[in-house]
């Protein structure tokens, strides 16, 4: 029923040349958003697919470009049960290793979701001012933080079991050993994404090229969670020619 209450929305593409093209335009409307309004609140992802977006957020704090002093920021998503020997693959340490330890940000105004009644994040998040840009990666099956094929619309931070296909997909960072990525994780709920104020949404390579056809396909498809995108008014995405190979036009 909730489906036919809510209104879709054109989503906005730009099919670029390379990673470091994509990486020029998104970090632009990254640093816009910190200029026009420096309290803001971030709402950021893990993944390869952000790295690229996250170096030039450091180049441009390095030239003085953008300040990172007032902003406050809210990750996506978070593993639980990590292995022992893999605890540098949690999401807290990739973000200090991939952009906290080098731009201005205070720690304390940089959050994660956590374990015990998650949803407390989704009324932090509002009590910071709700989520003013919203950076999202993607995954192979559709996935957006750690929501998985068949997550309902109005779900808020959550646990989540990992699928095999994205234990598959996220194998790399665990020494090729599928049997090491951590079974559960704790992520923001589609509700909590379509609540932020505007999405950028980065994807490239060929095993991204079917979940963004789904997703300008228009039509929602909860085994797509990426599709729910087409209900917020406001969603921006990059991509490169190989992910963008299998949208219909
Ligand atoms: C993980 C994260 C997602 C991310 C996805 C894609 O599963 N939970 O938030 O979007 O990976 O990652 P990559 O950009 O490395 O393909």
């Amino acid at each position: 029923m909730l489906n036919f209450l809510r209104k879709k929305h054109p989503i906005k593409l730009f099919v670029c040349k390379d990673e470091q093209e994509i990486a020029e335009l998104s970090s632009k409307v990254v640093i816009d958003t910190i200029c026009k309004k420096p309290l803001c609140v971030l709402g950021l992802a893990t993944g390869s697919s952000p790295v690229p977006l996250y170096k030039k957020l450091i180049q441009a704090t390095k030239e003085k470009k953008v300040s990172f002093a007032n902003v406050q920021t809210f990750n996506l998503d978070e593993y639980l049960d990590l292995d022992k020997n893999f605890l540098d693959q949690s999401y807290r340490a990739f973000m200090d290793t991939n952009l906290f330890n080098h731009v201005d940000i205070k720690s304390d105004n940089t959050h994660f979701p956590f374990k015990d009644n998650p949803t407390l994040y989704d009324k932090q998040i509002k009590n910071a001012g709700g989520i003013d840009l919203q950076v999202l990666g993607l995954g192979v099956n559709g996935h957006i933080a750690f929501n998985e094929p068949g997550t309902p619309l109005n779900e808020k931070t959550h646990i989540v079991n990992i699928t095999k296909s994205t234990k598959e997909a996220n194998a790399r960072f665990f020494g090729n050993d599928e049997s090491k990525v951590p079974s559960r994780a704790v992520t923001m709920g589609i509700n909590t994404i379509l609540k932020t104020r505007k999405i950028i949404l980065i994807a490239t390579g060929k095993n991204k090229a079917e979940a963004i056809s789904k997703l300008f396909a228009n039509k929602y498809d909860p085994q797509w969670p990426c599709t729910s995108l087409i209900y917020h008014s406001d969603v921006t995405v990059y991509v490169d020619y190989d992910a963008a190979s299998l949208i219909d036009r």
